[in-house]
């Protein structure tokens, strides 16, 4: 009697162990190949300026379940939603301020920025497109009901930017345990980064940002649910390395490959059994590999 009561203590609170933990791609086809994950990188990007709210929407309408983006922050302590360190690419900052070359992303004030058009270089057809701070871009994701791919960009220049981001996400209802569980992962190219928002908050699931070599793999265990390379440096055994591996949460970690636009490469990592396809087409991928 005392070991069934034991058994079944013991089998409830496994059950709401796993109600916490970050979940697994679950999707398969018919014949039980693995799915994998399909993330419109920058929103889709290769439709829209990427990561802009439109590009968001455009991953919508083409049925992307999951979205990539870049945080960084600005000058007085917003964060906001750009790829590069300058704004000189995807903005008409040199037209706006043309005095602060090289319009770095940390130099500019929230509302500087917001000024910017960041629509215009990618098509006329976009032209008023804002750089989103990260507030409005979460619920641009959230009332689609997508997940989010969270990348820490160049945190080296925003010492302190992890447990910001942190704080926004809770703020927006992102730390709750149905966006923990299945909704969100951060990564990052910067190990410590990846670490610090472990330390944080351990629940969050997190990826790491390369292809570090198999020996060193076990070191990244700790702190990191992910290994996410770039296609070209991919093979089968270095996913099976990874998937090999248990996590910080006890699961085995995963592989989300970036950024693969064509079906043939799509087709490819799918054969490698990658967990995720991070892409700017989300639609030819899905096309190829199914999801
Ligand atoms: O999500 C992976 C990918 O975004 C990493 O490269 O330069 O596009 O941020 P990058
Ligand atoms: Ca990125």
């Amino acid at each position: 009697m005392q070991a069934r009561a034991v058994a079944a203590t013991s089998t409830a609170l496994l059950g709401a162990v796993a109600l916490l933990l970050p979940s697994s791609p679950v999707h398969a086809a018919e014949d039980g190949t693995p799915r994998p994950e399909i993330v419109a990188h920058r929103g889709a990007s290769a439709y829209a300026p990427e990561n802009t709210l439109a590009a968001v929407d455009k991953a919508a309408a083409l049925g992307a379940e999951w979205v990539e983006n870049d945080v960084q922050r600005t000058r007085d302590g917003e964060l906001v939603v750009l790829h590069d360190d300058s704004l000189q690419r995807t903005t008409d900052v040199e037209e706006v301020f043309p005095d602060r070359a090289p319009w770095k992303v940390k130099d500019f004030t929230a509302a500087e920025i917001a000024r910017l058009d960041a629509g215009s270089w990618f098509d006329p057809a976009y032209a008023g497109a804002r750089v989103p701070t990260l507030e409005q871009f979460l619920h641009r994701v959230e009332h689609y009901d997508q997940k989010l791919l969270l990348e820490l960009k160049n945190p080296q220049l925003y010492p302190g930017i992890e447990a910001e981001t942190l704080k926004t996400l809770s703020n927006e209802g992102w730390l709750d345990r149905s966006h923990v569980r299945d909704r969100l992962i951060v990564q990052s190219f910067s190990a410590d980064s990846v670490r610090t928002v472990h330390d944080l908050k351990p629940a969050v699931k997190t990826g790491f940002l390369g292809t570090p070599p198999v020996a060193d793999l076990p070191s990244y265990t700790a702190f990191a649910d992910q290994i996410n390379p770039s296609h070209g440096s991919l093979s089968a055994s270095y996913v099976a390395a990874v998937q090999g591996l248990r996590g910080p949460h006890g699961k085995r970690m995963e592989v989300f490959t970036w950024t693969v636009n064509d079906a043939a490469t799509a087709r490819r990592v799918a054969g490698f059994r990658v967990d995720g396809i991070i892409t700017n087409t989300p639609d030819v991928v899905r096309d190829a590999v199914g999801g």
